[in-house]
């Protein structure tokens, strides 16, 4: 019963936590390509302070949108803002992360064959990459490095590789994966909290007490938009981490915080495109550039086919293999598990007979052979020859 209460629980904060990050992503690509669509407002309406104009339809009906310079010369009584999208969105996830990393099965997040860390020191350390990893961000943001929109854009990207890389080194691929989707979605928070909303605050206090925004509103107002700059480029590679979770051919590989690292350049390098494209400037290349990058990722990765050279080519009895099988996967992965936290076989995956493992033969070995994904945080110790054997059977089936 806790079991299947618990998936309920999961299933409710994912489930909200999707929701809040499709609100706040798209209200940001919104604004984004309203920003990029702004055309030169006529004459009346520059006269009233307002630098763009754009005219939409949607849902039925003609919208005219215009953005002032600054601010109307009164502040209209309703002025909306976009900030619980943000804020929802870091509170679910970090309640997800705690449902799914922290309290459910210790595979998820710890790889004993990589660093055998109790349950309490794999909290500290992913939190404690959280709050730090931020800390240095909300360091570099407001110091000179900050002028140098490229030079940052650099250091952010060589900081997340080093946490890649090392969280990579002491959780399992999957844990380390999320980790560094959570210090990126901090960070992405922090922005509106730390420096967009209260840049907002500056100007819309100087325009109710009837100030013109002074040099201090305006460097705010510059490093807010640094800040959205930078959450603009992290889109993409945060959406691609949330679903990462579904590919343990990525995680699960060796060089799984490679293969991230690489996956985070090109998708930001793709939205680079997009930007440019809303300004009018088309730069295919880059988007052929992304391609072919992708491309060779794809064979990069490849599994390379596991032949049965090393061992004695003699086929692996059924026998052999029913033992590996029940030994490792069937405490989970059987029509009503015995693994405790587990309710249903995971993935849905059934392996309580051989034509059941068969069935699943592509998965399979790609879980439990081409990669050390299965079993789950290797609980049950399965060796490199068990490994090697089970690929054997496989595809001899
Ligand atoms: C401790 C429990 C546990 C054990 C033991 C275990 N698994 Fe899993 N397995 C899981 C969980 C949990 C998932 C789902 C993971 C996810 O959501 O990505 C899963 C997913 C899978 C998948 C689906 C992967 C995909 O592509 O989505 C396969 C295949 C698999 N396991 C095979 C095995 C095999 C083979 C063994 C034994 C060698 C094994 N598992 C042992 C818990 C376990």
């Amino acid at each position: 019963m806790e079991a299947y209460l618990s998936e309920w629980l999961a299933l409710m904060v994912r489930w909200f936590h999707v929701i809040a990050g499709v609100a706040w992503i798209g209200a940001s690509f919104y604004f984004i390509w309203l920003d990029n669509h702004l055309r030169e407002p006529p004459e009346w309406k520059k006269q009233e302070g307002i630098k763009g104009d754009l005219w939409a339809i949607h849902g039925g009906g003609v919208y005219e949108v215009a953005k002032y310079k600054l601010g109307p010369k009164k502040m209209p009584k309703e002025l909306h803002w976009f900030k619980w999208e943000a804020y929802s969105t870091l509170l679910s996830g970090l309640a997800l992360l705690f449902v799914v990393y922290y309290m459910g099965s210790p595979g998820y997040l710890i790889d004993p064959a990589k660093a055998d860390i109790s349950m309490g020191a794999g909290i500290a350390i992913g939190l404690g990459t959280l709050i730090g990893v931020t800390a240095l961000y909300e360091a570099l943001i407001r110091s000179p490095l900050a002028d140098n929109g490229k030079a940052f854009g650099l250091a952010l990207f060589a900081i997340l590789l080093v946490v890649d890389w090392g969280l990579f080194q002491v959780f399992s691929g999957r844990g380390a994966f999320i980790h560094v989707g959570a210090v990126i979605g901090t960070i992405m928070v922090a922005n509106v909290f730390l420096g967009i909303v209260p840049s907002q605050w500056a100007l819309v206090n100087a325009l109710n007490e009837g100030r013109e925004p002074d040099e201090k509103v305006e460097r705010l107002a510059a490093l807010a938009k640094l800040r959205s700059t930078h959450n603009n480029y992290l889109t993409l590679p945060i959406i691609f981490i949330m679903i990462s979770n579904h590919y343990p051919m990525l995680y699960g590989h060796p060089h799984g915080w490679a293969i991230l690292a690489a996956i985070g350049f090109i998708t930001a390098f793709t939205r680079h495109y997009f930007n440019l494209k809303h300004r009018d400037i088309h730069r295919p290349s880059i988007l052929l550039a992304s391609s072919i990058m992708t491309v060779t990722l794809i064979w990069i990765v490849a599994p390379t086919p596991t032949t049965s050279a090393s061992t004695d080519s003699a086929a692996v009895s059924d026998e052999t293999v029913t033992q590996i099988v029940e030994t490792h996967c069937v405490a989970c992965h059987a029509e009503t598990p015995t693994q405790p936290g587990f309710q249903s076989a995971p993935a849905g995956i059934k392996l309580d007979n051989l034509s059941l493992l068969a069935d699943h033969n592509g998965k399979v070995r790609q879980a439990a052979v081409d990669t050390h994904y299965m079993p789950l945080g290797n609980m049950t110790g399965m060796t490199e020859e068990e490994r090697e054997l089970l690929g054997i059977w496989l595809s001899e089936q």
